[in-house]
């Protein structure tokens, strides 16, 4: 099929402002544990936008690993692209792509780092293996080939072999403290449901209908 015929209609539900929660920590938990329980292929993946010096936005996918007061929690190679580019800009946004429930939920914020006691613990909750990449990837560096990869993680391998993998200096991971939220949720006819959670005074959050 041609691309510009390729089309479905959103019948999965419908959301009113009489169903959403007040918080939207707590709208987001519902809709999580929904998309989770619909089997929905990594549902903790989030799309990541960053935006660089020169005002060029990048987005890439990473995974929600907590959500918390200090917000949304994720790891990552401090090096790498997104991280050089958090550092000059904190906002970010990341999208939440749950097409099976015909939802996606957006979420604005600005990031702050995780401390590096708390990402060592995370770090040493992952697999053994995904611990000795952290080790082997210069995450978003040219490389000469996979062989080179390989090689540098039988080295890490080597290296570590009997003992704990220590955490990289230049691992750790994110905040994105939300400033602003959006629930959508298709619908017939192209006349979606979309609310928008924005903060209000005292830490109050402004709940609008936005139009489709
Ligand atoms: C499903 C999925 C989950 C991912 N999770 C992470 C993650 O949690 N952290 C991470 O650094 N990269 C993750 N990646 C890889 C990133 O999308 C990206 O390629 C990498 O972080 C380099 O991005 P950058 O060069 O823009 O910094 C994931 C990719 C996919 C497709």
């Amino acid at each position: 099929m041609s691309l510009k015929d390729e089309r479905r209609e959103y019948r999965y539900g419908r959301l009113n402002r009489a169903g959403l929660l007040e918080s939207p920590y707590a709208q987001f938990d519902m809709w999580m544990q929904q998309a989770q329980t619909a089997g929905i292929n990594d549902a903790t993946a989030m799309v990541l936008a960053t935006v660089d010096a020169a005002g060029q936005p990048r987005q890439r996918t990473v995974l929600l690993k907590g959500i918390g007061q200090q917000g949304l929690t994720f790891f990552t190679n401090l090096n790498s692209t997104k991280a050089r580019e958090m550092a000059t800009n904190t906002r970010v946004s990341v999208l939440f792509p749950w097409l099976a429930l015909d939802r996606q939920v957006s979420v604005m914020g600005t990031v702050t780092s995780v401390a590096v006691e708390d990402a060592q613990a995370y770090f040493h909750s992952r697999p053994r293996e995904s611990q000795l990449a952290a080790w082997t990837s210069a995450q978003s560096q040219p490389i000469e080939s996979r062989a080179v990869l390989d090689a540098d993680f039988e080295a890490a391998s080597e290296r570590f072999k009997g003992q704990e993998i220590p955490m990289p200096e230049f691992w750790g991971g994110f905040y994105i403290a939300p400033t602003a939220w959006e629930f959508w949720q298709g619908g017939e006819n192209r006349l979606h449901d979309r609310f928008r959670y924005s903060q209000g005074t005292n830490d109050a959050w402004i709940i609008e209908r936005l139009s489709p």
